[in-house]
């Protein structure tokens, strides 16, 4: 039997592929991906063959991930608990789809990961997963092993031989970290007292509002059918755009956040996020919507996003409701095309403008001028009198009214 490791080439992981070899006595596959975490994906080559791996999968997921993923949410304007943009929710139904994919082409029977026994990854991997492929068979070694600190780990490399750089080991980040081309997510360490402060120097992707230029810089966004399509009229992939707005909003001090959430098994933790790209989208997408979409249709997308946060949160990405949720939001995206013009401004996302050959903006019905009989306000005097009928009515039969 064989199992399919979703493998960072980190020392969590590394740990896990000589576990699974001396505990279940099978063969691994590893499969690493570039989702834009920024860090090099090719040395897990070299680390999975030095412990043996013989199947060893990297793949560059980059486009897939905004394409398919990230791209789809945003049409939604997802935000989980009115604040977090869900940077490692989106990532995991791709990696989930990724696994069982090897695991159907290697004839692996068993899929793994290094997800803890107390947070959400582990229920979107593995919903994912059944989701995908019923009878497959889920290892989660952190709910089965009794390795939980750093050093049980280190040590356990050293009885195992298990090839680490160990200098590079200790001297990790102070906090778990996961990072990909939407977000950055900090949790643990000093960020478990929910009244502490984050660090500083915590932040990797952006400056701090007060650090930030005393110049605005004024940006151009395109939407297509309510992605993006170009920067400054510049054409470019899904990607592309999302890394030139995470370096754009970086460096103005854009899209830090820090909150307390509720994970899905249960208990609140405490996390801080750097999605400049994200809040700039998010903005924007609402800016050019709210000249695009009908009253009505806005407002059910607006009253259908909360659940379809927690959908994505949860990990029922693959699920039948998300599936059905998504085809009426791309439905209304038909006509959500058109320009947003943009402020960059010391953390803050400023809409300066925006226009659409999908416009239903009337300037001749909306205009404070004379409006050449475009609409006649006598019409107005029944449509309120008939509103007001019910209210009228209790009001005459005395109903209290405080
Ligand atoms: N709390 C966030 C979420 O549930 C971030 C999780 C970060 N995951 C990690 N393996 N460090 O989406
Ligand atoms: C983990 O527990 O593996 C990370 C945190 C989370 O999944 O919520």
């Amino acid at each position: 039997n064989k199992v399919v490791l979703a493998y960072s080439g980190g020392l969590d992981t590394s740990v896990i592929v000589r576990w699974l070899q001396d505990t279940y006595g099978c063969e691994v596959v590893t499969f690493t991906a570039d989702i834009g975490q920024g860090e090099e994906v090719e040395p897990a080559r070299e680390k999975a063959r030095a412990l043996g791996v013989k199947e060893i999968y990297i793949d560059d997921l980059r486009e897939e991930f905004v394409r398919d993923y990230v791209y789809p949410m945003f049409r939604a304007n997802t935000v989980y608990e009115g604040e977090y943009l869900l940077g490692t929710s989106i990532a995991r139904p791709l990696i989930a789809r990724r696994l069982i994919e090897i695991a159907n082409e290697t004839g692996a029977d068993a899929i793994s990961h290094g997800a803890t026994g107390k947070g959400n990854d582990q229920v979107r991997f593995e919903l994912g997963a059944y989701a995908l492929k019923p009878g497959v068979q889920v290892i989660a070694p952190w709910r089965e092993w009794d390795l939980t600190s750093r050093e049980s780990l280190m040590a356990y490399c050293e009885t195992h031989s298990i090839p680490v750089d160990f200098s590079s080991a200790k001297k990790k980040s102070p906090y778990s970290m996961d990072a990909n081309l939407l977000h950055i997510s900090y949790e643990g360490g000093i960020l478990e007292d929910p009244w502490a402060e984050a660090e500083e120097d915590m932040w990797r992707w952006s400056v701090s509002p007060e650090a930030a230029p005393d110049q605005a810089e004024e940006i151009t966004l395109t939407y297509v059918n309510g992605d993006i399509t170009a920067i400054n009229g510049e054409p470019m992939t899904p990607a592309q755009v999302l890394e030139r707005l995470n370096s754009l909003g970086g460096a103005h001090g854009i899209g830090r956040a820090d909150l307390v959430e509720n994970r899905y098994v249960g208990m609140k933790s405490r996390g801080c996020y750097e999605t400049p790209g994200g809040t700039i989208m998010l903005k924007a997408h609402r800016a050019i919507e709210s000249l695009t979409l009908d009253r009505e249709a806005a407002h059910m997308k607006d009253e259908l996003m909360p659940r379809y946060a927690n959908l994505i949160y949860n990990g029922y990405w693959w699920s039948p409701e998300r599936k059905m949720l998504q085809a009426a939001i791309d439905d209304t995206q038909t006509y959500v095309n058109g320009e947003v013009r943009i402020k960059l401004y010391k953390g803050n996302v400023i809409v300066a403008g925006r226009r659409s050959e999908d416009s239903l903006f009337d300037e001749s019905v909306a205009t404070f001028e004379d409006d050449a009989g475009a609409y006649d306000q006598k019409d107005a005097e029944g449509f309120i009198k008939l509103n007001a009928l019910r209210l009228r009515i209790a009001a005459g039969k005395g109903r209290d009214n405080r």
